[in-house]
């Protein structure tokens, strides 16, 4: 085509770094002329996305996706140019407009928004709901906690992280360190996807001996490269985690169906690795050895038919415990599956049984059945698993606290999902015979604890409520310490609220065992369907005396039962925080032994 007749579409947008050439109704070229840190990206939470190529002195670097905002900017997330310096970078763009849709690229706002600059402002600004003692992303959409490992004193978590926008996408491992499990530093973007795919879940673990061949004390890091296919990767770490090198090899592992997140850990028994992958769509766990984490031999697949099937199975779990109050020790097989939990989308089922490096064989009930278990009876808490190398033999997890459900939904912009709080695993035998794990919140969680608000003396329930408030300072963020009992065939109601008449009841049924946990009324739910629910946890005490720890942040409420024999995991999004705390027995046959109401030492 010869230039006459084309119009020149050229705009330099010399103030902002950058100039912008629209080359047809879906498709523009943005070159970086500024010499800052970042380009600033314009994101629209609910346009499709646009596919953004780097080319960098004419090669292709990588690509990515984001939502370029069309005509509003929800957030602004950051593009680093810093290893570009000096080179000449342009981003070829796809926007997702077709020849026929009604306007073009041109008109979107992002082309004007878009700004190179020396800093990124990733201060919190969803003041509502960010969690102020969980941990949540900076800015981007974040799935699965992965790849925990603990070295020197030091708490590493990664995370299935989007750096480009609030949805899933362009999955990669974000990295946050802690020395005591309650305060993260965001340590950045430790593996980017490849040309291999995305960096799906998987997992870590020092290796002081050297068998894999990447040095003494290297961190090694496994996990699923998801594009056409999933296969298992490898990449090695000598700087405790901070950035990790891929193994030219990779991948390191492939089978001829969908098989994702690694989860590997050095069996001190055996002197080999062992592996477990999840066989999704088979509902199955694939178990493997391994002398150098290069070579695997697959020892055996557990699961089929048993426990929860109705979901894809995903993020693997193994380890031994010792059974409390025994000299017993089990393995305990965490097996995160969705959908089919409980009350619907996203749960963690596990296994008790024993494990000889080849095979975990399944603990059964007196009638030869393998029961179905779970790690929380809330709606949010998925894709838990735990540290490798943990100091003390300590057995520490940590799940995502949403739902696929409505992940992707809930009302929060410029992060989207938190982190459980850090929970210690325990084993201990039921009432029935059976072995079950317990959750407790870790002891490092105490040094949260800031003024007791609430310091209430033993006395009796009734239909009348014994009602508490919080002083407005606390921000409705506490730590609800509650001991109570219930003479057979009664309940006791603990109930949450707010001035706006938003509420979070719940109840514990002594005829039953359990206790229920509604969010029907708690706050804003219109973003979802599946987002109103009941979730109801058995209790397994015998003698309706329940001790309650229950910690509630801006948008979470996690409840711990007898010593984290039964756990609730609820996300809740109220209008205001709930100040008012309410306790009665409408039938009047219970008492209260002990309420007590710990601020939280921080915002
Ligand atoms: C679980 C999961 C994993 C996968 C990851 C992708 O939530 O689906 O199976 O590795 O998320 O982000």
């Amino acid at each position: 085509m010869s230039a006459a007749g084309c119009m020149l579409s050229t705009s330099a947008l010399a103030d902002n770094g950058i100039k912008v050439e629209h080359l047809g109704v879906d498709n523009t070229l943005v070159r970086i002329t500024g010499d800052g840190n970042f380009l600033l990206l314009p994101i629209q939470d609910t346009v499709d996305d646009a596919k953004i190529d780097v080319i960098v002195d004419n090669k292709l670097v990588k690509t990515f996706y984001a939502r370029l905002a069309k005509s509003k900017t929800d957030v602004t997330v950051p593009f680093d140019l810093t290893p570009y310096k000096g080179k000449n970078v342009v981003l070829n763009i796809e926007t997702p407009q077709g020849r026929s849709s009604v306007r073009e690229a041109s008109g979107d706002i992002c082309w004007k928004a878009m700004e190179v600059s020396d800093s990124y402002d990733s201060s919190n600004k969803e003041t509502k709901f960010r969690p102020s003692y969980h941990h949540s992303p900076e800015w981007g959409w974040m799935n699965d906690p992965n790849g925990m490992f603990y070295k020197d004193g030091k708490w590493h978590l990664y995370y299935q992280w989007n750096p480009y926008g609030s949805r899933w996408q362009n999955l990669s491992w974000g990295h946050a360190v802690s020395e005591n499990l309650v305060d993260w530093e965001f340590d950045g973007l430790a593996v980017e996807p490849d040309g291999l795919g995305y960096i799906f879940s998987g997992s870590c673990a020092v290796d002081p001996n050297n068998t894999a061949g990447f040095g003494e004390n290297a961190v090694l890091a496994m996990y699923t490269s998801a594009a056409k296919s999933q296969i298992q990767s490898l990449a090695s770490s000598t700087d405790d985690g901070h950035t990790f090198v891929k193994y030219e090899g990779n991948p390191t592992l492939t089978l001829d169906s969908e098989a994702r997140d690694p989860n590997f850990f050095w069996n001190e028994k055996t002197g080999k690795w062992n592996l477990l992958i999840a066989h999704a769509l088979e509902h199955e766990m694939l178990i493997f050895s391994s002398p150098d984490m290069k070579e695997w031999t697959l020892e055996s697949a557990f699961g089929k038919g048993l426990g929860a099937q109705g979901g894809v199975w995903e993020c693997p779990d193994l380890f031994e415990l010792p059974v409390e109050g025994t000299k017993t020790k089990k393995w305990v097989l965490i097996c995160n599956i969705n959908p089919d939990g409980p009350f619907g989308g996203s749960a963690a089922q596990y296994f008790v049984g024993d494990f000889d490096g080849k095979t975990f064989k399944v603990d059964t009930d007196a009638q030869g059945k393998v029961p179905t278990k779970w790690m929380d009876y809330g709606k949010d808490h998925y894709a838990t698993v735990s540290w490798s190398d943990a100091p003390d033999n300590r057995r520490v997890v940590v799940g995502w606290m949403s739902n696929w459900e409505y992940a992707a939904e809930v009302p929060t912009r410029q992060f989207r999902s938190a982190n459980t709080l850090p929970r210690e695993m325990k084993l201990f035998r039921g009432g029935d015979g059976q072995i079950y794990l317990a959750s407790e919140p870790v002891a490092e969680l105490e040094q949260l604890r800031g003024d007791v608000v609430v310091d209430a003396l033993k006395s009796t329930l009734g239909t009348t409520p014994l009602q508490f408030r919080l002083p407005e300072s606390t921000e409705g963020l506490c730590e609800i310490l509650a001991s109570f009992e219930a003479s057979k065939n009664s309940t006791v109601d603990l109930t949450l609220s707010n001035s706006k008449g938003e509420k979070v009841v719940m109840k514990y049924d002594a005829k039953e065992r359990t206790l229920s946990f509604d969010r029907t009324q708690a706050g804003i739910s219109d973003f979802s369907a599946q987002f109103p629910a009941v979730t109801v946890t058995p209790t397994y005490e015998k003698d309706g005396k329940i001790t309650l720890r229950i910690f509630i942040d801006r948008s979470s409420v996690e409840v711990f039962g007898n010593d984290g024999r039964f756990v609730m995991t609820n996300l809740v999004f109220p209008n205001e925080p709930y100040l008012n705390i309410a306790i009665s027995s409408p039938e009047g046959k219970a008492t209260l032994n002990s309420l007590k109401v710990y601020s939280i030492n921080r915002k």
